[in-house]
């Protein structure tokens, strides 16, 4: 379990884990947007680095849209499309999340969430 479900407020902060599926020191991360648990690996697509200015900070003012606090990258929370910034049209790198009874869960052996409204996977 990453946390308890009412933890994430729509476009409020947001929950960071330990995610090293293949081993090292990798972070992820959950917020909720348009109602639904959604969860990325925290690594900004342009240089790498983690997205949150402060720990848990991911969305931009407006709550709507996930920023990169380097570069002002943003992204799409529902497919973790970067869709303004330096590194425009890369993704965000889902991971699968489930909320059940109140709980936010992730599975590493889970298939990432279908992406929708885009034009296709990324490599
Ligand atoms: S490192 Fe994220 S926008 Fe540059």
């Amino acid at each position: 379990m990453i946390c308890e479900a009412a933890a994430l407020a729509e476009g409020g902060a947001g929950v960071r884990f330990d995610w090293a599926p293949a081993g090292g020191e990798g972070k992820g991360f959950v917020v909720r947007h348009d109602g639904a648990a959604r969860a990325f690996v925290n690594r900004c697509p342009h240089l790498g680095v983690e997205l949150d200015w402060q720990p848990g900070e991911f969305f931009e003012e407006t709550g709507l849209y996930l920023i990169c606090s380097t570069h002002g990258a943003i992204f799409d929370p529902s497919t973790g499309l970067c869709v303004a910034g330096p590194c425009r049209g890369a993704r965000l790198e889902a991971i699968a999340v489930e909320e059940r009874q109140g709980r936010i869960l992730i599975h590493d052996d889970c298939p990432a969430p279908a992406r929708g409204g885009g034009s296709g996977e990324q490599p």
